[in-house]
């Protein structure tokens, strides 16, 4: 049955009427056009689903929407409108980490989580950070030296 629910997407307030335990990927791509987040596995396996819910990177294809009520959640298309994104964009494409690019968005949003947690994350750390996101490129080394240039890249605040 469906639920009236309201959270914050992309720093807008809003409410839905859906299906709570529909799934979040599904919401936000078919309901609201965002569909930078990749359905890859769709089992919570892969990391192209990957979404910041109050900041944390979380898998939207396991989630349900419901679970969103009353949080805050960032998409890539959120996250293009903050400097935080073209620096980490900057930083991937000057290294080359960017091949077929259906794991990028998921990558970004984990690699942004970790930058504003972390100011200066060791290479284990971003190895760590991005271990729920698979790159089947194998494109790991260059995602790892993006975070770390994206690291010089910014300024004080992103
Ligand atoms: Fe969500 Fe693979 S599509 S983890
Ligand atoms: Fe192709 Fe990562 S760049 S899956």
């Amino acid at each position: 049955m469906k639920q009236t629910f309201s959270f914050e997407l992309n720093g807008r307030p809003l409410t839905v009427s859906c299906e709570p335990q529909r799934r979040l990927i599904d919401l936000l791509r078919n309901d609201f056009g965002l569909t930078g987040a990749k359905i890859g596995c769709g089992e919570g396996e892969c990391g192209a689903c990957t979404v910041l819910v109050n900041d944390k990177p979380l898998l939207a294809c396991i989630m349900a929407a419901g679970m969103v009520r009353g949080q805050k959640v960032l998409t890539i298309e959120g996250l293009r409108q903050r400097p935080g994104f073209s620096i980490l964009a900057q930083a991937f494409n000057d290294v080359g980490a960017v091949q077929c690019g259906f794991c990028t968005p998921g990558m970004i949003m984990s690699a942004y989580a970790l930058l504003s947690r972390h100011r200066t994350p060791t290479p284990a750390q971003i190895q760590h950070a991005i271990s729920g996101n698979l790159c089947r490129c194998t494109g790991y080394n260059m995602i790892v030296e993006a975070v770390i240039l994206a690291q010089k890249y910014r300024e004080e605040d992103w």
